[in-house]
């Protein structure tokens, strides 16, 4: 029998413990299905909204019936918005068209959290020595005691809420307890428009008498050093703050708040370095016993259990209290999963260098840090952790960080029982690790832990073919996206950027969809990309959060092809992914304006952007010189004018959906002129192009700015070009997402093929062979001979060249998206090469998706190939089986589906190399 599972409000999956808090007072609903019948066919549905008081008791709000066969995106059935602190259960049920009704679905939870500033009646705290710092400013320890009664009838607490929110970044504690689990919080934002903010239940951790609530504060991305070239300090404000609402409520309804204001007091805590860049410096020797505890005045001016040594006695100051957030800046919960530990991870080597130091190698380039545990040694004793992505002569290899350390220290106490120690504000990006000052009697594995951190989103997606070298880059991809979504999607994450650069997103986005559920993240990104874009009058920033906004070369307009689209293409795609138009209603202001205030060709003879106008073009291309990736071998201004041909159809398209008549008209004659334009200026009448470049002929194909006639050419020239340059690569940031489609698109899939399986530099696989676990920057980010390139802009975790996951997906393995939200879509997977198998999943707004294919040999050049698809109900998807001669579609629904097939395999494979002087 069908049942409900999956229920969620909005794009946010409320966990069966997690507390799922937003400011969505008209949330609307999604549910899947499980175990439908192919027979199923849903005609109503049944939504039940109860509303949660005291001790979780229910008092029904509503239930609704309506005729309905949606199950994605219901609309919010209550006829009022949702209060602030309001807390709901939904359940649902529907029915089919036999009569028959599915079981009440699980009951989601939704809590509505403080909704404006007047919600706030704490205040912005400071510490006493805050000021316009130059230097790095370390952690403070915010604390404040209170009391509670006892447990009895009118002490029993029945729940209680900590709202809070940092300018830095800050963990709270109470009664010597951690509050959550979020790293890094509360995540970094355009701060001036948006504070984010969370909110965590802390019933269980109070208790009657005397309690604690300490916080510690640092400066994070709010006034830490960060920023392109180097950086700057204090950015979005001259020193950290705090602001935090502890709500209690008894069972007899009474309420109690403690919130931050004058009476609360600041120390300096034990970590003296905690920079994003930088890394931590822990000083065990200068911690505050039971800083967050109750009667610490006790404890904290005791000297340290379990130590000969004397402790500092802590001198606690009273906080100044600062004038509360403009009106301006919002205290926003954000549309995002927050920044958690995922994942940990052992070394799998201990290396002595030439030089005779120890380095750890994790096996995996990642983000996060270090974890020490049980360490024993002298008090004053430091242990440094300095993290790198590669080794160079055998030593770990620095310079890829420029102006940034990475490294951690801690000092030890001198606690004979053991030492425990993780870093709470930075994060690196690294495979080794190379520490000194440890024991070497001491077993490091045993000790050492490597801990994954990113924003808490869900696997959307995999893949996995009969090659096992494709197989890893799809991994190198998928790593390279996690260890770059930690709060705002960034260009790396090793080096002294980890900037919200916004040309890497627009054009890894779809690749990035279909492997994680990352509309939530992206959505709240693409808010602050509005911001920034209002603070410049209408061009978007480089990056978002505008970290460059303080910087007198770089806070000037700077409107750059490609970077900017993202205003447009990310939007749509996240439209794309789910079918939820509310994003572009969202963002239009933001594509319009950016689309309108493009830079054209200033005398009018054209629509096409003004020549004059300085384009980072194909982005580091491989014929690009190292110290200066935007001299690709394409013109710049036709990589930036086909992409602009591209934004205008794809606005065209996205004016009609919000409902834009007149802006619809406007665009499609725009489109066409600045198509017609393009043509003029780039395209021969036959169909060659002025760049007889890779990327040109990649974009101009997969952006319809060709006629068939001269497709059909350029499909040609491509293959040429790519068989010419031995199936190397020779595209950059712009042209590498379109490379094998528009090879695939032509007929062309073999050579297309060739090119994603060659291993010399560049290629795809390249990297694989060079042991590389994450994506590159540059094609040769090491060089064959394992130096690292002399470029001075060296990542070994940049997303962008992974954006071929969506041709692995979706042509490899063959799903691809046909309308939004996955309503419609196929399964057409690109036989060829020596593939024998693949599987692709994608978890679509209607639940899971399966295909998977075989095919064997018979002998004869025949093949027998077996297809087997698994379809949720929603989804539409058309199988296109190949046959002894051309292929068959066969249009599924729900269900689990097998077809075979008997076909000829009739391509060149290998391809042969062309004659030399072709
Ligand atoms: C970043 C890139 C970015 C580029 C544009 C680099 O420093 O790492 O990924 O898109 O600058 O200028």
């Amino acid at each position: 029998m069908a049942s409900i599972i999956d229920l969620r409000f909005e794009h946010y999956h409320p966990g069966p413990t997690q507390l799922l808090v937003t400011q969505d007072t008209a949330p609307r609903l999604s549910w899947t299905f499980q175990n439908a019948s192919s027979a199923f066919s849903p005609q109503s549905y049944d939504i039940e909204v109860s509303k949660e008081s005291s001790g979780s008791t229910l008092e029904l709000l509503c239930t609704v019936r309506r005729a309905s066969s949606l199950s994605h995106l219901v609309p919010w059935p209550l006829d009022r918005h949702l209060r602030a602190r309001e807390k709901i259960s939904v359940r649902v049920r529907v029915w089919d068209s036999a009569g028959q009704d599915t079981p009440w679905s699980a009951p989601a939870r939704l809590e509505i959290g403080l909704l404006s500033h007047a919600d706030w009646q704490c205040e912005r705290i400071a510490a006493p020595w805050a000021s316009d710092t130059t230097v790095s400013d370390p952690e403070q320890l915010f604390r404040q005691e209170f009391s509670l009664p006892a447990a009895s009838i009118v002490g029993t607490i029945d729940q209680a809420r900590l709202y809070i929110t940092a300018q830095g970044v800050y963990e709270a504690e109470i009664n010597g307890q951690r509050v959550g689990d979020i790293f890094m919080a509360p995540g970094w934002t355009a701060y001036d428009a948006r504070l984010p903010y969370q909110t965590y239940d802390v019933t269980s951790l109070l208790a009657g008498g005397v309690n604690c609530l300490g916080v510690r504060v640092a400066e994070g991305w709010f006034s830490g050093r960060i920023g392109f070239e180097g950086g700057h300090r204090n950015i979005w404000g001259p020193h950290t703050a705090l602001m935090a609402q502890l709500e209690i409520r008894y069972v007899d309804g009474r309420e109690e708040r403690i919130v931050t204001d004058g009476s609360w007091q600041v120390t300096r805590g034990p970590i003296r370095l905690a920079e994003i860049y930088d890394g931590e410096k822990y000083d065990a020797t200068l911690e505050v016993p039971g800083w967050s505890s109750p009667a610490a005045s006790a404890s904290i001016t005791s000297s340290l259990e379990n130590s000969a040594e004397i402790s500092v006695v802590a001198r606690w100051e009273p906080v100044v209290v600062m004038d509360f957030l403009p009106a301006t800046t919002n205290l926003t919960t954000g549309f995002t999963e927050p920044v958690r530990r995922i994942e940990e991870v052992n070394p799998v080597q201990r290396i002595t260098t030439p030089a005779g130091k120890t380095v750890l190698d994790f096996g995996q380039n990642l983000v996060g840090y270090v974890r020490l545990k049980n360490i024993i040694g002298p008090r004053g004793h430091q242990i440094t952790l300095s993290h790198v992505e590669v080794l160079e002569d055998g030593e770990i290899a620095t310079r890829p960080l420029r102006v940034c350390k990475a490294i951690d220290v801690y000092t030890l106490k001198g606690d004979a029982s053991g030492e425990h120690y993780e870093p709470r504000f930075t994060f690196h990006g690294f495979r080794y690790v190379q520490v000194d000052g440890w024991d070497d009697t001491v077993d490091l594995s045993a000790s050492i832990k490597a801990v994954v951190c990113h924003t808490d989103m869900r696997s959307a997606g995999t893949f996995d073919c009969s090659d096992p070298l494709l197989n890893k880059l799809y991994q190198n991809i998928r790593w390279g996206m996690r260890g770059n979504f930690l709060s705002v999607p960034t260009d790396c994450p090793q080096r002294d950027e980890r900037l919200g650069w916004s040309g890497d997103l627009a054009l890894f986005a779809p690749a990035a969809t279909l492997i994680y559920d990352c509309f939530g993240m992206l959505k709240n990104w693409l808010v602050d990309v509005e911001y920034d874009q209002k603070v410049l009058g209408g061009v978007p920033a480089m990056v978002t959060p505008n970290s460059t906004i303080v910087d007198p070369v770089w806070c000037r307009r700077k409107p750059c092809a490609v970077w900017h689209d993202v205003t447009i293409l990310a939007p749509w795609e996240l439209y794309s992914e789910t079918g939820d138009a509310t994003i572009l209603a969202q963002q239009y202001s933001s594509m319009t304006t950016w689309i309108d205030i493009v830079p054209r060709c200033k005398n009018g003879t054209t629509h096409l952007w003004d020549p004059s106008i300085f384009q980072l073009g194909d982005w580091l291309d491989p014929a690009a010189p190292a110290d200066a990736p935007w001299k690709s071998a394409t013109d710049a201004q036709l990589v930036a004018n086909a992409f602009l041909v591209h934004s205008l159809d794809l606005m065209v398209l996205i004016s009609r959906i919000v409902g834009q008549t007149a802006d619809c008209a406007k665009f499609s004659s725009d489109a066409l002129a600045t198509r017609q334009d393009f043509q003029n200026e780039y395209v021969s009448p036959n169909g060659r192009l002025i760049s007889d470049s890779q990327t040109a002929y990649a974009l101009a194909i997969c952006f319809d700015l060709l006629t068939p006639t001269q497709a059909v050419v350029a499909g040609n020239r491509l293959k040429y070009l790519v068989h010419k340059n031995g199936f190397r690569i020779g595209t950059g940031f712009a042209g590498t997402p379109f490379l094998c489609e528009a090879l695939a698109r032509t007929g062309h899939t073999n050579i297309a093929y060739a090119m994603l399986l060659e291993k010399t530099c560049p290629s795809w696989l390249y990297p694989v062979t060079m042991d590389a676990t994450t994506m590159w920057e540059r094609w040769d980010s090491l060089l064959p001979d394992g130096s690292v390139n002399p470029g001075d802009m060296t990542s070994f975790n940049h997303y962008a060249f992974g954006a071929v996951a969506t041709f692995l997906h979706g042509r490899v393995a063959g799903l691809r998206r046909l309308a939004p939200g996955w309503t419609k879509c196929c399964f057409a997977p690109l036989i060829g090469a020596e593939f024998d198998r693949a599987i692709v999943e994608h978890v679509t707004p209607f639940g899971l998706v399966s295909c998977t294919w075989e095919t064997k040999q018979d002998g004869y050049g025949m093949n027998t190939i077996e297809m087997r698809a698994l379809v949720p109900y929603g989804v539409t998807l058309e199988v296109v089986v190949p046959q002894e001669t051309g292929e068959k579609t066969e249009t599924v629904g729900m269900g689990e589906w097998v077809f075979k097939s008997r076909f000829s395999r009739d391509y060149e494979w290998p391809i042969k190399p062309l004659p030399p002087k072709s």
